[in-house]
């Protein structure tokens, strides 16, 4: 049994006030992330012509230029804006929108793995969105073992907070990596108070992590993971 991705406007982690935020900085408090997403991505260097991306929104955070090297690109986002905005920012590609949901099942991951056997799969800012606390262990482990032998990567939330960082570089870590071996790296060993997003240790290889000021007021650490196999 597969479960499907239901139309929304107002996904927390997505939907108008994500648009809304999008058009107000992309261009300005975005911009360093924006740019460090693109060096991520031409680092990843995927073989596969085909990609999917699993919530790409209107893909603010992607690189025209980079999505441009594929020869397909399947899409997995239930916001009905975003999908019609991801085709006019982005005019040159054509997106196949699918509606699996693989977040809602323990074996989503297997079934994307098995719906898009051939392309690289990009999860694009929305494993820390989507669970409560992070994914379950099951899906976590799901996910490993779908993912194995697979070209795929992921940019997702790791921590967030309301105060400004201390410092904004990118920091590269082993994957047994905690939370305490992180922020310090970004707020210079004060005592914070974050939400922990859930996702360490989403891979079993070590992670970049990168600072993204959504707001002026709202501060995450994004971490980045990939595999080229596949
Ligand atoms: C923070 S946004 C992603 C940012 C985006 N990648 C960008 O470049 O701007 C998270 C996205 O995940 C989408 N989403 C929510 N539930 C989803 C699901 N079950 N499968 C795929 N995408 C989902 C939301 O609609 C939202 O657009």
């Amino acid at each position: 049994m597969e479960s499907h991705l239901r139309g929304q406007l107002w996904h927390a982690s997505g939907g108008l006030v994500y648009h809304g935020r999008a058009w107000r900085y992309r261009n300005t408090l975005w911009a360093p992330f924006l740019q460090q997403v693109e060096s991520w991505l031409e680092a990843w260097a995927p073989r596969p012509k085909q990609l999917l991306i699993v919530g790409p929104s209107a893909g603010y955070t992607l690189p025209a230029q980079w999505l441009s090297r594929f020869a397909r690109i399947d899409i997995l986002e239930p916001d009905p804006l975003a999908r019609w905005l991801l085709e006019q920012r982005f005019p040159d590609c054509v997106f196949h929108a699918g509606d699996l949901d693989c977040f809602a099942l323990d074996e989503g991951p297997m079934q994307l793995a098995h719906a898009y056997p051939h392309s690289a799969i990009l999860f694009s800012n929305v494993i820390g969105q989507i669970f409560e606390g992070g994914p379950t262990p099951i899906w976590r482990a799901a996910l490993q073992m779908a993912m194995r032998g697979r070209c795929w990567a992921s940019y997702h939330d790791i921590a967030s907070c309301h105060i400004l960082p201390a410092r904004r570089q990118v920091v590269t870590l082993p994957a047994c990596s905690r939370l305490e071996d992180i922020l310090p790296h970004f707020w210079d060993g004060r005592e914070i108070a974050v939400y922990d997003h859930g996702c360490l240790d989403l891979a079993d290889a070590q992670c970049a992590y990168g600072m993204w000021s959504i707001t002026p007021r709202q501060h995450h650490i994004v971490g980045w993971c990939s595999n080229t196999e596949g």
